[in-house]
């Protein structure tokens, strides 16, 4: 369990020319139907992208990696290959939209173990522009929150340990991507 959520991380860069069939796609929303929903109303449904002309069309619109003020995101030989559009149903939402935010985390983190075991990764994608919502027309009760960007990764991602509270990610001379996390005992608090 530990070795595969290490390995889940975030990535930005991926193979370009690696094709993602809508069935594998499919196979990591089963994972995230699974997963524990508040008042079970499980409020998320999800629109699959892998074709390449939709894939175009949503890339634009996407925000990368907001502490690497010197990186645009990904070139397009390392763009992803397929999406993940996340909508909230809010006809079948019946608490707070916090609750369904717990909810998405947690039908997220499913999808992207599972991508790990599959051989791709992904990163999750808050920072949209609002256009995005426009290429995908959907009923005015389902509202997109959450992108999830998938490809096969092709970039090296390690994790540390934070030191000086420095929770920003960074990326070395080699173009190797750093996560700070924080160190168990900073967390743990003292009974
Ligand atoms: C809810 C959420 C929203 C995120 N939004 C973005 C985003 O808009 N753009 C981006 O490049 N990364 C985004 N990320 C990825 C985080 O930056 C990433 O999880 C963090 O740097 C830690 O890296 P790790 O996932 O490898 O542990 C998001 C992550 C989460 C959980």
């Amino acid at each position: 369990m530990k070795n595969i959520i290490e390995k889940t991380r975030t990535f930005r860069k991926f193979d370009a020319t690696a094709v993602i069939d809508a069935s594998t796609v499919e196979k990591l929303i089963e994972l995230g139907r699974l997963g524990g929903s508040a008042r079970n109303c499980q409020p998320w449904q999800y629109r699959i992208v892998t074709d390449a002309g939709e894939c175009a069309s949503v890339f634009p619109h996407l925000g990368w990696a907001g502490y690497l003020t010197d990186w645009k995101g990904p070139e397009e030989r390392q763009r992803p290959t397929a999406y993940i559009l996340c909508y909230l149903n809010r006809e079948w939402l019946k608490g707070s939209l916090q609750e369904a935010h717990f909810d998405l985390g947690i039908a997220s983190q499913n999808m992207l173990l599972g991508a790990t075991e599959a051989g791709l990764g992904g990163c999750r994608i808050l920072a949209f522009s609002k256009k995005l919502a426009a290429e995908f027309p959907q009923p005015e009760h389902l509202e997109l929150q959450l992108v999830i960007a998938l490809g096969v990764p092709a970039e090296k991602v390690v994790i540390e340990e934070c030191s000086d509270y420095n929770i920003k990610y960074w990326r070395d001379g080699n173009q190797t991507h750093h996560v700070p996390k924080r160190r168990l005992q900073d967390i743990l608090l003292q009974p």
